[in-house]
């Protein structure tokens, strides 16, 4: 995999439009276009599909959690519009996960199938929330492991996490098992609302397959530059 590939842009803007702009600006430097709960349910399915007209490729991430068969049923959704992954919730237990790649293996029929993410602890819950909202007395890297290995044992292909998650996911996983990780910085960008963040250099370091990167490239004067400098950065770190 090519460090341009390892580059996930997440489209969280309000204007379709623009939007589109910066798929046909971008397109040629990145692995894929992330499209979240927002951007979804404003502009629809056909937002996808026009994204790949363009020339890009998509990670869905609308994070699915519901009962086993629904969560399968919109699993297959997801590979009809295909989409290069799709995300679903650790939480959502074992049998939701295995139902879910079953369907989609099925669907894809041999072909190419979206390859599906775990989302384990969301990173807006700290230990006390995780204790006192979910009732789980774990840490919350403990609880991200805990996930991360059910999720493998199910048969996904991957989890998202955090950057201070990143080394534990590597050492409790298995060597291609996908770490997908927000929160990435550039040197010298701001954090945003951003706490737990990584270089674009740290996070491949750490042993990332893949970055998901927003307002550094999105909201840069010239986006197209922001993303090159990014890959550069990672193409480096890869050396
Ligand atoms: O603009 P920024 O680079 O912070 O965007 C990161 C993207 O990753 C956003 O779409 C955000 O919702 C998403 N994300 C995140 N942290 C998580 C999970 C998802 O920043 N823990």
């Amino acid at each position: 995999m090519q460090a341009k590939d390892r580059l996930i842009v997440a489209l969280d803007v309000p204007e379709r439009e623009r939007a589109l702009e910066l798929v046909a600006l971008l397109h040629d430097c990145c692995g894929m276009f992330k499209i979240g709960l927002e951007p979804f349910c404003n502009f629809g399915p056909s937002f996808v599909e026009e994204i790949q007209q363009r020339g890009g490729r998509v990670f869905l991430d609308l994070k699915f959690h519901d009962i086993p068969r629904t969560v399968a049923q919109a699993g297959r959704a997801a590979a009809r519009l295909g989409v290069e992954m799709f995300n679903v919730h650790a939480a959502g237990g074992r049998e939701m996960m295995k139902a879910v790649v079953e369907a989609v293996r099925e669907e894809s029929a041999g072909k190419n199938h979206p390859k599906i993410l775990a989302v384990t602890v969301l990173t807006s819950l700290g230990a006390e929330e995780l204790h006192r909202d979910l009732g789980i007395n774990r840490s919350p890297l403990e609880q991200v492991i805990f996930w991360a290995k059910e999720a493998e044992e199910c048969g996904l292909a991957g989890v998202v996490a955090s950057p201070e998650e990143i080394t534990a996911v590597r050492q409790h996983c298995g060597g291609n098992f996908l770490i997908v990780t927000p929160g990435i910085r550039p040197a010298g960008a701001g954090a945003g609302d951003q706490k737990r963040i990584s270089t674009p250099a740290d996070a491949v370091k750490d042993g990332v397959d893949y970055i998901v990167v927003g307002r550094p490239i999105v909201q840069a004067p010239d986006p197209r530059q922001a993303a090159l400098e990014i890959v550069q950065e990672m193409e480096e770190a890869l050396k």
